[in-house]
């Protein structure tokens, strides 16, 4: 296991390039199984949770190659849409498997995902729309198992906007009889890429960003060839390492109108951006200023970026309330952020920070993958050199952080524990 050791205090300069999304990467990746060929993802980061999804689809008998973000899949020997235990429960994201393989095969046996760190997670609301569409659902020893002849198209309502929820439902429709609505939808950026995808491999889908979604079924898919969105969430925490080192950074190839709320909050407590041709620079105030923050679907603030924020709302000048609707567990960061010396107290989905002036080093404990990046955030701030532990929760959905964060002049090294 890896530990990474940050001594804080500098003030971040220079420029830094942003990676292929994760949770676009994911679910494009998972749309590969429905069609039968040779499919060629570009701009796919090099992370654990793309390595794993590899590994599930060679299990599935498809042949997986990575090499220097570009992924070829070729997925014509498929006969095997079993996703095991071990797999699921390294990744929730492996239930994307499900609509495809269903789509396809009319069958498919995957391991239902327990809970995790930030919550229950729950997938019923994509079994619903699987009952929907005429497939047959069954629970056994811990697995969902799904039987259909045909799916047909549906009109499928979710209570919650479901980000995989909505894509999973989206790549079973595009191989369904007939005409599929999701309503309710999520709007997450990540939804349009995947459905660009599937238009790209045939599919005829209308509406993905919009809160209902309209999916006319066809009777083949072709393989795909596409290249992934940037990271927006990793634009994010780049622009709040700028805001609390006082920073000067240049975010080369990202897409800001994917950050609108999360720019708006971030000027607010005194982050200056000036657009330049190669992306986006983002200058750090000497300390920022408090604001509120209320975590929802996009075009919301979103969860992905609250512990972050929170980490650059611990050292503002005032109290910021901070409140997390779309996680029950999503605060485990705070414990961390208050052994240096932030001042959070938590109630329910709520907590209250009260900036403090400086944080102090302290050894931490990555819980989950975004509170890793806020303890690497509220260590690039702190006095002394802080040691993060389990920095593998981290590198599941940063490439190179470190590289990147050396580039701009942070004092930043991985040692073996
Ligand atoms: N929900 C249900 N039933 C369902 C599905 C969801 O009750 O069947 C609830 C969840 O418990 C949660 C809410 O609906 O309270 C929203 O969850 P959603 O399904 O949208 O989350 P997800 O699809 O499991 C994706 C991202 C997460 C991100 C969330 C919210 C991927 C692979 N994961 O998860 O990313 O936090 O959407 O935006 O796309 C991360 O990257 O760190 C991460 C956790």
């Amino acid at each position: 296991m890896d530990k990474l050791i940050i001594r804080g205090g500098k003030r971040l300069k220079g420029e830094v390039e942003i990676s292929g999304a994760k949770n676009a990467a994911l679910p494009v990746i998972a749309s590969s199984l429905l069609a039968s060929g040779t499919s060629t993802i570009t701009r796919v980061p090099n992370l654990k949770d793309v390595h794993t999804i590899g590994k599930l689809l060679t299990y599935f008998g498809s042949k997986f190659n990575y090499e220097k973000n570009q992924v070829i899949i070729n997925t014509e020997k498929v006969n095997n849409p079993e996703a095991p235990y071990e797999f699921v429960r390294t990744m929730r994201a492996s239930v994307l498997v499900l609509g495809p393989l269903l789509a396809r095969f009319g069958r498919a046996r995957v391991s239902l995902p327990g809970g995790c760190a930030i919550g229950a997670r729950p997938i019923n609301l994509h079994l619903m729309g699987f009952e929907k569409m005429g497939a047959k659902i069954e629970l056994e020893s811990g697995y969902v198992i799904a039987k259909v002849k045909k799916l047909k198209g549906a009109s499928i309502y979710f209570d919650i906007p479901t980000v995989t929820g909505t894509e999973n439902l989206m790549m079973a429709a595009s191989l369904a009889k007939g005409k599929t609505l999701l309503e309710n939808a999520a709007r997450e950026p990540e939804v349009i890429d995947l459905a660009n995808a599937l238009i790209s491999m045939g599919a005829k889908i209308k509406g993905a960003g919009e809160s209902i979604i309209e999916i006319e079924g066809v009777d083949e898919l072709k393989p795909i060839s596409y290249s992934i969105i940037p990271d927006r969430i990793e634009t994010g925490t780049f622009m709040t390492i700028a805001g609390i080192t006082g920073g000067n950074i240049i975010i080369k190839g990202c897409r800001i109108e994917h950050l609108d709320a999360v720019i708006m909050k971030l000027q607010e407590v005194g982050l200056v951006f000036e657009h330049v041709s190669e992306g986006i620079r983002v200058i750090g105030p000497s300390r920022p200023t408090s604001t509120d923050v209320k975590t929802m679907p996009y075009p919301g603030f979103p969860t992905d970026m609250q512990a972050q924020f929170m980490a650059l709302m611990s050292i503002a000048e005032g109290t910021s309330i901070i409140k997390e609707t779309i996680f029950e567990n999503r605060f485990m960061h705070v414990a961390e952020l208050r052994r240096m010396g932030a001042n959070i107290t938590v109630e329910g989905g709520t907590a209250t920070v009260r900036g403090v002036r400086r944080l102090k080093c302290a050894p931490l404990m990555a819980t989950d993958l975004r509170a890793s990046a806020s303890l690497v955030v509220a260590a690039l701030a702190a006095e002394g050199e802080t040691s993060i532990h389990r920095i593998y929760h981290l590198d599941r959905g940063y490439e190179k952080m470190e590289e990147k964060l050396k580039k701009l002049g942070a004092d930043v090294r991985r040692v073996k524990e």
